[in-house]
C-alpha cells in the first residue's frame, strides 16, 4: 500500500509528455513475435506489470525475450517449438494476458494451469472458455471454468463460425489466435467494432485475414513471418492529461506520438461533443496504426450523451470522462456500457463511490451513470479499489478539487502506467 496526497493546482499545466507504449498493442506484440519463428524487436513497449506477464508467460514456455528499457527483443523457434510450462502461469491483474493466452493455450500440445491475482480470479473467463469448448478446448477451472485458476488440456481444435454476444476485444483476439492454431476456416462476426490491434498486426505479421466489415476470417495453420514493432503511446494513458488538460484553467498540454486508431479513439470525439480544445496533428501511420500529436487546450465544457456503438471505442476511458462530466455544464448520460461492471473492478460503483465522495452528483444505471454538472469538487479520502485507472482519475480530481485529495492506494499504477505521477508533476510549472 503507498497513499497518494494530491494537492489542488493554482497555476495552468504546461508542457509535452510523451506517454508510454500502448498496453494492448504491447501485449499483442509479444505474442505475435513468440509465435513467428525468427528475430523480432519491439521498440516503446510498456514496460507494467500487466505486459510484463505476458513476456512471463512465453518465457515460460521457452521463448527467449530480452529487454532492454522500452525496447524488447524476442527470438522464436515458432509456434511449433513452444514447450509446456513446469510451473502454473500467473497473470497477475492483466484480463489481456489471460483472454488472449487461454485462447492461444486451448491448441497447444500440452497442459499448463492458469491463474491470477484476486481481482482477476473474479473475472469471468466463460466469455473464452465457451466458444472454445465449441471448437473442441478442453479447458476446467472453478464455476465450471468460468473462474482462474484454470486447467487447459490443449487440444486439435476445429474451427467455428461464431457471432460475438460481448463487445470485447479480448475475447475476438482469443478467438482469432485460437482459429490460427485450428483446423479449418474461423469466422468471428461482433455486434459493434472492438479494437483491432489484433487484425493489424496478424496482417502485419503476414497471415491472410479477410475483414468484411464486422466478420473476420482467419484461415488456420499459417506460419508468421517476423516483423519489428513500434508501439504507439497509449491513448488510454493520455486520456488522464487529456482531461486534466482540459478542466484546468489555462492549461495547454502536447502528447506526441498518441495511438489514435478509430477503434480506440472514441475519447476525441466525446472531447469535441462536449466543447474541449483538442488539436490533432503530425498524422502518421506504421503497420495499420495511427500516430498523431495530441494538444489540450482548458475550455468551458458542456454534458453529453455517451452511448451504443462508440462505448468499446473508449470503454478504458469512461472513469475519466465521468470526472470531465462533473466539470461540464448540463447533464452528461453514460449507458450501454454493463462491460465497466467487470473490469479490474466494478467501475461504475468505483467511480460513483469515489467522485461523489468528492462533492460530484452521479446516479449510476445498470449499464452506466448520469452525471450532473458542473460541481466544485472539495477534498477527501478515497479508495483507489486497487485499480489504476480509477487512481489516475481519482489524481486529476485531486488538481481542481478545492482540498488535497488522498488516494489510499496508488501502486495499482505499476499496471499501466508506472511513471504517471512524474508525468503528472512535470507539466505542474
Ligand atoms: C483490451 C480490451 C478491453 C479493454 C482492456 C484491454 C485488449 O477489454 O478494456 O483494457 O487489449 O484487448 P474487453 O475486451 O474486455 O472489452
Amino acid at each position: 500500500m503507498k497513499e497518494g496526497i494530491i494537492q489542488s493546482i493554482c497555476k495552468p499545466l504546461s508542457g509535452t509528455i510523451a506517454v508510454p507504449g500502448d498496453k494492448s498493442i504491447s501485449h499483442r506484440a509479444i505474442i505475435f513475435a513468440a509465435l513467428a519463428e525468427g528475430k523480432t524487436t519491439i521498440t516503446n513497449f510498456l514496460e507494467s506489470e500487466d505486459c510484463l506477464r505476458t513476456i512471463a508467460a512465453f518465457q515460460a514456455m521457452g521463448v527467449h525475450i530480452q529487454r532492454s528499457g522500452t525496447t524488447v527483443f524476442v527470438e522464436s523457434g515458432g509456434l511449433e517449438a513452444l514447450q509446456e510450462p513446469e510451473t502454473p502461469i500467473y497473470f497477475g491483474n492483466s484480463g489481456t494476458t489471460a483472454r488472449l493466452m487461454i485462447g492461444l493455450l486451448a491448441g497447444l500440445p500440452f497442459f499448463t494451469v492458469v491463474h491470477g491475482d484476486s481481482s482477476l480470479s473474479k473475472r469471468p473467463m466463460n466469455r473464452v472458455v465457451e466458444p472454445l469448448r465449441q471448437m473442441g478446448a478442453n479447458i476446467d477451472g472453478r464455476d465450471k471454468g468460468n473462474l482462474l485458476p484454470l486447467a487447459i488440456r490443449g487440444s486439435k481444435l476445429k474451427a467455428i463460425d461464431y457471432q460475438l454476444p460481448v463487445k470485447s476485444a479480448q475475447v475476438k483476439s482469443a478467438l482469432l489466435l485460437a482459429g490460427l492454431i485450428s483446423e479449418g476456416e474461423m469466422k468471428i462476426t461482433e455486434k459493434a467494432l472492438t479494437r483491432d490491434h489484433t487484425e493489424n498486426m496478424l496482417q502485419a505479421f503476414g497471415a491472410d485475414i479477410l475483414i468484411n466489415q464486422k466478420q473476420i476470417t482467419i484461415k488456420a495453420k499459417q506460419a508468421l513471418q517476423p516483423v519489428d514493432v513500434h508501439v504507439p503511446g497509449d491513448i488510454s494513458s493520455a486520456a488522464f492529461f487529456l482531461a486534466a488538460g482540459a478542466v484546468v484553467p489555462h492549461s495547454s498540454i502536447v502528447l506526441e506520438q498518441v495511438g489514435i486508431n478509430f477503434s480506440r479513439s472514441g475519447i476525441l470525439e466525446v472531447l469535441e461533443a462536449m466543447g474541449a480544445n483538442v488539436i490533432i496533428d503530425q498524422v502518421s501511420e506504421k503497420a495499420g496504426e495511427q500516430f498523431g500529436r495530441l494538444t489540450i487546450n482548458h475550455a468551458a465544457l458542456q454534458g453529453t450523451i455517451i452511448e451504443g456503438d462508440i462505448i468499446p471505442r473508449l470503454i478504458d476511458e469512461i472513469p475519466v470522462i465521468a470526472l470531465l462530466a462533473t466539470q461540464a455544464k448540463g447533464e452528461t448520460i453514460i449507458r450501454d456500457a454493463a462491460e465497466l461492471r467487470v473490469k479490474e473492478t466494478d467501475r461504475i460503483a468505483a467511480v460513483a463511490d469515489v467522485l461523489t465522495t468528492l462533492g460530484a452528483h452521479i446516479t449510476t444505471l445498470e449499464d452506466g451513470m448520469i452525471i450532473q454538472g458542473s460541481t466544485t469538487l472539495h477534498g477527501g479520502k478515497v479508495s483507489s479499489y486497487h485499480d489504476h485507472r480509477i487512481v489516475m482519475m481519482a489524481a486529476v480530481a485531486g488538481l481542481i478539487a478545492t482540498e488535497e485529495v488522498i488516494i489510499d492506494d496508488i501502486s495499482s499504477t505499476a499496471i499501466s502506467y508506472p511513471n504517471f505521477f512524474q508525468d503528472l508533476a512535470s507539466i505542474q510549472s
